[in-house]
């Protein structure tokens, strides 16, 4: 994988470093609230592995499967919920937890849809916002970085379901993304 790779854009020591940081926030936010995290599938896995490990107090966890962007790198001109969570959340602290704002559809598509379950409070956050692109108002209460319009993987970003496992960060070269048949 490392081959592949252009440029680093956000490093291991940067990601432990926020991740920190943004633990300090949600123990100071959610210390005397039972918190119920969502995590949308399957870019938000590594993401949410290492932030909750973080966390000392008993969380409520689940996940949902929503689908985006196919095989390409480009935004899917639509967006679905394909598989709910199962938890109750009615009347709970709820916190949807996503790898990357970018159009903001999927963020959209899953709040609107967790509104409906009336939870006591709900907010929403991603380890990567890009605005350049936003489609929908979104506007996540937690951000760990904002990055430019360069598509991105690693760190549980995929490209075709793949480098998904780079610890950081990264751009790949222009001839992989050619060499998948896309862009
Ligand atoms: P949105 O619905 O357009 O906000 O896109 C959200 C989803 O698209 C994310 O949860 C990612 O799975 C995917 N996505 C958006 N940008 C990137 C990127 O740069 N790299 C990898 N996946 C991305
Ligand atoms: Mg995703």
């Amino acid at each position: 994988m490392e081959k592949d790779i252009a440029k680093i854009v956000v490093s291991e020591e940067q990601i432990r470093n926020k991740l920190t940081e943004l633990s300090k926030t949600l123990i100071h936010d959610y210390k005397d609230k039972e918190c119920t995290i969502i995590a949308v599938l399957n870019g938000s896995l590594v993401f949410l592995a290492d932030l909750i490990r973080l966390i000392p107090f008993p969380i409520r966890l689940d996940t949902i499967d929503a689908a985006t962007y196919g095989e390409s790198s480009f935004p899917a001109a639509d967006t679905k919920i394909i598989r709910q969570f199962k938890i109750d959340i009615e009347n709970k602290h709820v916190l949807v937890i996503d790898d990357i704002a970018d159009t903001g559809s999927t963020l959209k598509m899953v709040l609107d849809d967790i509104k409906k379950y009336k939870p006591k409070s709900l907010k929403s956050c991603v380890l990567l916002n890009r605005i350049s692109r936003r489609r929908h108002q979104i506007h996540p209460e937690y951000c760990c970085f904002n990055i430019g319009d360069d598509f991105v993987v690693g760190y549980g970003l995929d490209y075709n379901n793949k480098y998904r496992n780079l610890p950081f960060i990264a751009v790949l070269k222009d001839e992989c993304y050619r060499r998948e048949g896309i862009m």
